[in-house]
């Protein structure tokens, strides 16, 4: 609602309303990503119980991944180890009148993922979390360790494309690497300063510098009437 006041009162800021919010919902992110050709787990959605059977079948059977379509930091996101137990979710959540999406579970990958810090279209860092627990999620949040990772030119191309697609300057970019290559999982925005303080330490750099920074260059651009990169309405 702020962000949208200052776009309102055409206020330079470094990420739109719009993109923020395609970031809240990770089944929109999807399909914005699907129309730019970035590669995903295999995703489905069914409205209800008549197409339940046909969207564990399309997302390659049991064990499959559950997430509500607005979760954060883990918190959501369930392994269904078959099919009884991927259709009671489905009802539950049904009945709650929650949103969720399925997707095929990348299991050799499980409990680890790669998390990218993209700023102004360049990966300013990137790190691979590792549960410590046995959990198939590898959220910081849920006690998942970090290390520094190098990566593939594919996986660079893949996660700035990804932030194109949202037209985000500022992104934390989720993907696993799978058998057939880099899959993004979603792509964070609005990656706050108390976030930022992993990429701070794995790399010694005072990336809450570069931030504001970034915004204070981006200002100037738009003042002058420039083009600022990945600007949207
Ligand atoms: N399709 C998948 N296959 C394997 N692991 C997954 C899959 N989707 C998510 N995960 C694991 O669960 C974690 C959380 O999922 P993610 O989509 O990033 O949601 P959140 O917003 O909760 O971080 C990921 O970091 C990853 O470790
Ligand atoms: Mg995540």
């Amino acid at each position: 609602m702020v962000l949208r006041q200052f776009q309102a009162l055409d206020v330079y800021v470094t990420d739109t309303a719009y993109s923020l919010e395609l970031c809240r919902d990770k089944l929109r992110c999807l399909q914005y990503l699907m129309r730019k050709n970035v590669p995903f787990p295999t995703t489905g959605s069914a409205y209800s119980r008549v197409g339940y059977d046909k969207i564990i079948k399309t997302v390659g059977g049991a064990p499959l991944i559950i997430k509500l379509n607005e979760g954060t930091e883990g918190i959501g996101v369930f392994l269904a180890e078959d099919e009884k137990a991927a259709k009671n979710f489905l009802q539950t959540f049904k009945q709650f009148d929650v949103r969720i999406m399925l997707q095929e579970f990348i299991k050799e990958s499980s409990g680890r993922d790669i998390r990218a810090v993209v700023l102004g279209g360049k990966i300013i860092g990137s790190f691979e979390r590792v549960s410590q627990d046995g959990d198939f999620r590898a959220n910081v949040a849920l006690g998942g360790l970090t290390k520094i990772i190098d990566l593939t030119d594919e996986e660079k191309s893949v996660i700035l494309h990804a932030t194109e697609a949202m037209k985000l300057n500022m992104a934390g970019v989720d993907l696993v690497r799978s058998k057939n290559g880099p899959l993004i999982l979603e792509v964070n925005s609005a990656q706050d300063f108390a976030g930022s303080h992993l990429i701070e330490g794995l790399y010694n750099i005072d990336f809450a510098s570069m931030l504001i920074n970034f915004a204070i260059e981006g200002k100037k651009k738009f003042d002058k009437g420039e083009a600022v990169w990945l600007q949207n309405t």
